[in-house]
């Protein structure tokens, strides 16, 4: 079988290796993809959000079955082309995506379906959306109901605060057309958690959970970045509390979507704050996270490709529920100096190519060219490491992150040590 991902990032490299593994692959291309996903596959010159072009690659080449990586792919109706082409796709259409691309219609889905999440309002009005902040003393997370590149959600500790930040989306435009309508909530505090489950638009598997770590520096600090590293599994996410995620929040919003006749075949990805009072759900993705994947699929136990392909033809009865390893894997994302800011590219990479057994690396932002392998982006690659332990799984994963060379490279050397350190606690 041909399979396609839509794509560029460790991500898409993680996927495409995932399924190259499969003994009912034949080939696999990655659009556009990058440096790494040419090992495991085929590069096709193709934008990840050109449905039509990239429908009709898929019918020239007899692709059976393509995943769609990017919340950009879904955005761009990618799902929808797909469909209307015959072909089985894994991921959905763009109106089942505006659980994803729209806060407010999110939002909404999960009160109509009774999902635990914070209490909110949506706004166009800034009064009244300062009203409703006053009613949590400012309290709240304040939300560009659009796609702002990951930077339209303002947290507010206190009504000044959340004046502000009411007054950049309503009365300044910060985020464009993006913040013309926003979601204020209240503030919650605890533990986040992703939580992954696949479906067909009616059943929901669980695909494993993971922490994210989204902040640039270490300890949490410095700005927010698309995720500089991630675990797997979380140290306070067993099976029963990923089947409850799955029972409470996962299979209702898919159940509450095929209730307004947008059927969801893909993965749904729920960010979870796990509080004092219990699960709640910050917010919905319609594809896998990024780093997650790269530590969730080395872990993936079995082929990937059926399970995908029933999703895409809405059909997961007869699908056990995925296995995974129980050893964890780490995932540190080595950055060019700089990200999510500033940051230069073009400069050669080294130490990626000769790596211990339990390591692997995901390229992102890397292209090959004449001269070798070179940086092309603010995230260059995850590298991810499986051990018995999270002591060796982070040790390994650090050594060899430490030895992937280019000019300015950085990584953070905290992630998964709040695992190591409740091990020996
Ligand atoms: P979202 O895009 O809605 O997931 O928000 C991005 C980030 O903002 C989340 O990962 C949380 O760290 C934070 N956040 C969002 N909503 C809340 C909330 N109600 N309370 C506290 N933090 C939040
Ligand atoms: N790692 C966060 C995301 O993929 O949205």
């Amino acid at each position: 079988m041909k399979v396609l991902i839509t794509g560029s990032g460790g991500r898409e490299h993680a996927l495409a290796w995932a399924v190259s593994r499969s003994p009912v692959v034949e080939r696999v291309y990655v659009a556009p993809g990058n440096g790494g996903t040419e090992e495991v596959g085929t590069n096709v010159a193709i934008s990840s959000e050109q449905p039509e072009a990239l429908a009709a690659f898929c019918l020239e080449e007899g692709i059976e079955l393509v995943v769609l990586g990017t919340d950009g792919s879904v955005a761009a109706g990618v799902g929808d082309a797909m469909r209307a082409n015959g072909i089985p796709c894994f991921g959905p259409n763009r109106a089942a995506g505006q659980i994803e691309t729209s806060k407010a219609f999110s939002k909404q889905l999960m009160a109509d379906a009774g999902i635990p999440t914070a209490p909110f309002g949506v706004f166009t009005d800034h009064r009244q959306a300062r009203a409703f902040a006053d009613r949590f003393e400012g309290r709240v997370a304040v939300k560009a109901d659009g796609l702002a590149l990951g930077k339209g959600v303002l947290i507010c500790h206190n009504p000044q605060d959340a004046g502000k930040a009411i007054d950049r989306c309503l009365r300044e435009g910060a985020f464009g057309d993006a913040g013309r309508t926003i979601v204020v909530e209240q503030l919650l505090t605890g533990r986040e958690l992703s939580v992954f489950g696949i479906t067909d638009g009616v059943r929901v598997l669980p695909f494993a959970a993971a922490r994210d770590y989204k902040r640039a520096l270490d300890a949490d600090e410095g700005p927010n970045t698309g995720g500089m590293g991630a675990y797997s599994p979380p140290i306070d996410a067993d099976d029963a509390l990923i089947w409850e995620a799955v029972e409470r929040v996962l299979t209702p919003a898919v159940r509450a979507l095929a209730d307004r006749g947008m059927r969801y075949r893909g993965v749904l990805y729920a960010g979870m704050m796990l509080t004092d009072e219990g699960m709640m759900t910050l917010e919905f993705n319609a594809r896998f996270g990024d780093p997650e994947a790269q530590a969730i699929f080395p872990r993936f136990r079995g082929d990937l490709v059926p399970l995908l392909l029933a999703a895409a033809n809405g059909d997961l009865l007869g699908q056990l529920p995925p296995a995974f390893d129980p050893r964890p894997a780490v995932a540190v994302v080595v950055t060019s100096g700089g990200y999510p800011e500033r940051y230069a590219t073009g400069f050669l990479v080294d130490g990626v190519d000769d790596v211990p057994e339990n390591v692997i690396i995901f390229h992102a932002g890397t292209r090959r060219e004449a001269t070798g392998l070179v940086t092309a982006g603010g995230r260059v690659v995850t590298v991810v490491a499986m051990d018995e332990d999270v002591a060796g799984a982070r040790r390994s994963a650090l050594e060899a992150a430490g030895r992937v060379a280019f000019s300015r490279a950085f990584h953070r050397t905290d992630i998964a040590k709040e695992a190591e350190e409740a091990a020996h606690a």
